[in-house]
């Protein structure tokens, strides 16, 4: 059954800053491979306890995900992205993010954030940048990790391996391929990275993830027309309810789950009926889907159409569509 998460991370909830803890030769040897936000996590409990590791990053700088156009060619953070739960639930549990972020942190004050975690629990040396993990085999009891970075291949044993390396990097086209012809730019959200690519052009977005609607929303802004294309529908929630961070209004976690429901239902019903606008209806209540209701700046999007509806120069329709996969 699904829980809402109780806790809040607070400004006082900061750990001291840690000076580096020579690490312990009886303990067994570790490698992270992949210093985004899980491998960070791994590589700063490791640190405190005195566990010797390894962490690799295939990229120059720590962050993954968040760092837009990471030099590791693998991020998919767009220029409006910003985080879906607000800053004191998205942060480490005894790192708060920093008290003038906005509820919302833009990517770069996420990314700006894990360097100061780094900095901050002192184990920056503790990752090698520009090194990619090309091969993990049994050795014995261990492992046989071999590496690639500038001074060519390595090949080290450790006694355990955390894979923190992501998922994102791997985007997931319509398989079987949508079929027909089509002569247009087709793209994944994946290689989306602003507005511009899509300004002036008649664009067509698939799907009602936070991807999706996002990059609908700036296509509303930027682009001669934008379709939204939608197989199945689902609620959306506005970020804010009463000008706080809705996640904010999360219920402790003793509460019974019909009330987070409601909640959730509350929230959606509140937040405008996207069926109204012709994309499809949820086929599930809020709060009863084993996928996640979304938070998103969808609102103006919805106002957008709604107003361009009228006009008739944009449709959001409920058919498969080819260009853009979300
Ligand atoms: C557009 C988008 C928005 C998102 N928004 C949110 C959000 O608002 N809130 C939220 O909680 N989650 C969000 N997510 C989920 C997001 O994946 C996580 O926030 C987080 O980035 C996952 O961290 P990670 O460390 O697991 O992976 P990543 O951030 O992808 O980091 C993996 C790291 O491993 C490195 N790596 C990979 N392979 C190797 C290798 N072989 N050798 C060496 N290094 C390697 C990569 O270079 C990378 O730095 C979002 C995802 C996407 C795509
Ligand atoms: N911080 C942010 O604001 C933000 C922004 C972007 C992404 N994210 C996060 O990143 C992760 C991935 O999100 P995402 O939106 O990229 O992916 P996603 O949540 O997996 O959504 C993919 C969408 O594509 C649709 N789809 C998949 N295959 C299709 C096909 N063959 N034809 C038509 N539609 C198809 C899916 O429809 P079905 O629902 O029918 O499967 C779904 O609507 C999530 O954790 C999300 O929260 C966060």
């Amino acid at each position: 059954m699904m829980r809402p998460m109780p806790y809040a991370v607070r400004q006082r909830d900061v750990a001291p800053a840690a000076s580096p803890v020579p690490p312990n030769p009886a303990f067994p040897r570790a490698c992270i491979i992949g210093a985004g936000s899980s491998g960070l996590a791994a590589a700063k409990a490791l640190h405190a306890a005195g566990v010797p590791f390894d962490c690799f990053e295939q990229g120059s700088v720590p962050g993954g995900n968040w760092v837009y156009d990471n030099p590791n060619d693998v991020s998919a953070c767009y220029e409006t992205l910003q985080i879906n739960t607000s800053c004191p639930r998205m942060a480490f549990s005894d790192f708060p993010m920093p008290a003038d972020y906005p509820p919302y942190a833009r990517h770069d004050q996420v990314a700006a954030y894990f360097e100061a975690y780094v900095d901050h629990f002192a184990f920056r040396e503790r990752i090698t940048f520009d090194t990619t993990v090309i091969r993990v085999s049994r050795a014995g009891a261990g492992w046989e990790v071999v590496t690639h970075g500038a001074d060519g291949e390595h090949t080290r044993h450790y006694d355990a391996v955390l894979i923190a390396n992501g998922h994102h990097w791997d985007p997931r086209w319509p398989d079987p391929a949508y079929p027909g012809r089509f002569d247009g730019e087709q793209m994944h959200s994946h290689d989306y990275r602003s507005g511009d690519q899509l300004r002036d052009r008649d664009v067509v977005v698939v799907g009602s993830g936070n991807s999706a609607l996002d990059i609908a929303s700036e296509a509303g802004r930027v682009a001669r027309s934008t379709v939204l294309s939608q197989r199945r529908g689902q609620w959306v929630l506005r970020k804010f309810t009463l000008g706080l961070a809705s996640d904010r209004l999360a219920l402790p976690g003793w509460m019974p789950w019909w009330a987070t429901r409601a909640r959730l239902r509350f929230g959606a019903l509140t937040s405008g009926d996207a069926a109204r606008l012709g994309l499809p209806r949820p086929d599930h209540a809020p709060g009863a889907s084993p996928r996640h209701t979304m938070e998103v700046d969808f609102d103006h999007y919805l106002w957008d159409l709604a107003r361009e509806r009228k006009r008739g120069t944009r449709r959001a329709e409920n058919a498969p569509a080819r260009a853009v996969a979300a």
